[in-house]
C-alpha cells in the first residue's frame, strides 16, 4: 500500500493530544500574569518601605505636588524626592516616629530610598512630563485624585491606545496652569472654548506618528 501521509503523521494525534495539554497548563499562568494588576497596570498598589502618605502630606498638610516632585515642569522624570526633603521636617516632626527609621537610615547611611516603582511604561517608548505639564496637562489626568491616596495606585492603564486617546482630543484635558496640580479639577461649562484657545495660544499639536513616541 503506497504511504499518502510521511511516516511521522502516525504520531500527529498524540502530538494534538499533547499540545493541548501543555496549552491548557500554560495558559492559566499567563492569564494570571498578565491580568494581575501588575500587568493590567490599573490598580497597581506596591507596598513602599516606608508607610508615606500623600492624603498627610499632600492633602491634610497641602504641600505642593513641586515640593517634593521639583523637576515635574522641566524634566522628562518627575522622580521621586530625596530623603533630605523629607528631613526638612522629620529632622523634628515625628523624628522618633518608627515609621521613619528607613528614612533615618538612608540619612545616615547615604544610600538612596527604595521605593518601589509604581507608573511605568516600556523602554520602547518615551514620555517626557515637561512636555505635558508645560502643554497644561494636570498631574489627575494621568494620575488620578493622589491627594486622596493613603499608598499610590495606578489609575489609568498608560496602554497605547491611552496615550492616543488624550493625543487625538486632549480639549478635555487641559487646563489654566494654575490648575496643574489640582488633584480634584473637572472641565468647566466652557471648557471647549477654552480649549480652542489654549490649543493656539500654546501651539499644542500631539503627535500620533510612531516615531514620535518610538525612537
Ligand atoms: C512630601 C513629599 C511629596 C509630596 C508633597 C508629593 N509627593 Fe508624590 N511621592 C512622594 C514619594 C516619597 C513617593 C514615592 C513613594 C510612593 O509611591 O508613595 C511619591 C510617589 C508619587 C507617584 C508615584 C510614582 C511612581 O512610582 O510611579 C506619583 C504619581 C506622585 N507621587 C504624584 C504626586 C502628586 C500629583 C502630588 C501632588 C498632589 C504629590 N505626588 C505630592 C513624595 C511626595
Ligand atoms: C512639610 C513638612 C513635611 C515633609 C517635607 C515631610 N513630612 Fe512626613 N509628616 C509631616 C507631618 C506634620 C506629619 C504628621 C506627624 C504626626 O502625626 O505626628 C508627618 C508624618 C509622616 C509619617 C507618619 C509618622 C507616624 O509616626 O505616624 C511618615 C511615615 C512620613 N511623614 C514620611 C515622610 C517622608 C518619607 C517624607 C519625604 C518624602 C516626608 N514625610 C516629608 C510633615 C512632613
Ligand atoms: C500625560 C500623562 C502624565 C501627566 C500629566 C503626569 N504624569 Fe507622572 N507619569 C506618567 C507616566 C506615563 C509615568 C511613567 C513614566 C515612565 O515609565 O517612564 C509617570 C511617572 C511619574 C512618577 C514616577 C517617577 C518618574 O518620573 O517616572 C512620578 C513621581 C510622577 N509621574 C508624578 C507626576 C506629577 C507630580 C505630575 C503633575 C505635575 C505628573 N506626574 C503628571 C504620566 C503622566
Ligand atoms: C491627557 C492627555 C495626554 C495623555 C494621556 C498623553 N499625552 Fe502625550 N501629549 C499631550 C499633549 C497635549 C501633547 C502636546 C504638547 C505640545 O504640543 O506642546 C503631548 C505630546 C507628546 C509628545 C511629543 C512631545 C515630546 O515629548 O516629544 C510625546 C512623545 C508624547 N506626548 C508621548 C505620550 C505617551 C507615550 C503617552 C502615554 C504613556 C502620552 N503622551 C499620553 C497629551 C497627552
Ligand atoms: C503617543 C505615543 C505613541 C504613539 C504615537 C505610538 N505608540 Fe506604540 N506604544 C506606546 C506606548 C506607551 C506603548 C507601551 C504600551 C504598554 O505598555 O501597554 C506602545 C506599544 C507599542 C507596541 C507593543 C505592543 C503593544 O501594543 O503594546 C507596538 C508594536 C507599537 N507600540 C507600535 C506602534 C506603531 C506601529 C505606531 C504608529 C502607528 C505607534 N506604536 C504609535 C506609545 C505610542
Amino acid at each position: 500500500m503506497p504511504q499518502i501521509f510521511p511516516e511521522w503523521t502516525n504520531k500527529a494525534p498524540l502530538y494534538l493530544v499533547g499540545g493541548i495539554v501543555a496549552v491548557a497548563a500554560v495558559a492559566p499562568v499567563l492569564i494570571w500574569y498578565f491580568f494581575s494588576p501588575e500587568f493590567t497596570d490599573v490598580g497597581y498598589q506596591p507596598e513602599q518601605p516606608v508607610p508615606f502618605s500623600h492624603q498627610l502630606h499632600a492633602g491634610e498638610l497641602e504641600l505642593d505636588c513641586r515640593y517634593c516632585h521639583a523637576q515635574v515642569e522641566i524634566s522628562a522624570v518627575a522622580s521621586v524626592p530625596p530623603t533630605q526633603v523629607c528631613m526638612n521636617c522629620h529632622q523634628l516632626v515625628a523624628r522618633d516616629s518608627e515609621k521613619l527609621a528607613v528614612i533615618r537610615d538612608s540619612l545616615s547611611s547615604g544610600q538612596p530610598v527604595e521605593w518601589v516603582r509604581v507608573h511605568n511604561i516600556p523602554d520602547y517608548a518615551v514620555f517626557d512630563h515637561g512636555v505635558h505639564v508645560r502643554a497644561g496637562v494636570g498631574c489627575s489626568s494621568c494620575h488620578g485624585d493622589i491627594r486622596s491616596m493613603e499608598v499610590v495606585t495606578q489609575t489609568e492603564p498608560l496602554s497605547m491606545a491611552w496615550c492616543l486617546e488624550c493625543h487625538r482630543a486632549p480639549d478635555l484635558h487641559l487646563r489654566e496652569f494654575d490648575q496643574i496640580t489640582n488633584t480634584t479639577w473637572k472641565p468647566g461649562n466652557n471648557q471647549l472654548a477654552f480649549a480652542a484657545q489654549a490649543k493656539e495660544e500654546r501651539q499644542i499639536q500631539p503627535p500620533q506618528d510612531c516615531t514620535s513616541c518610538h525612537r
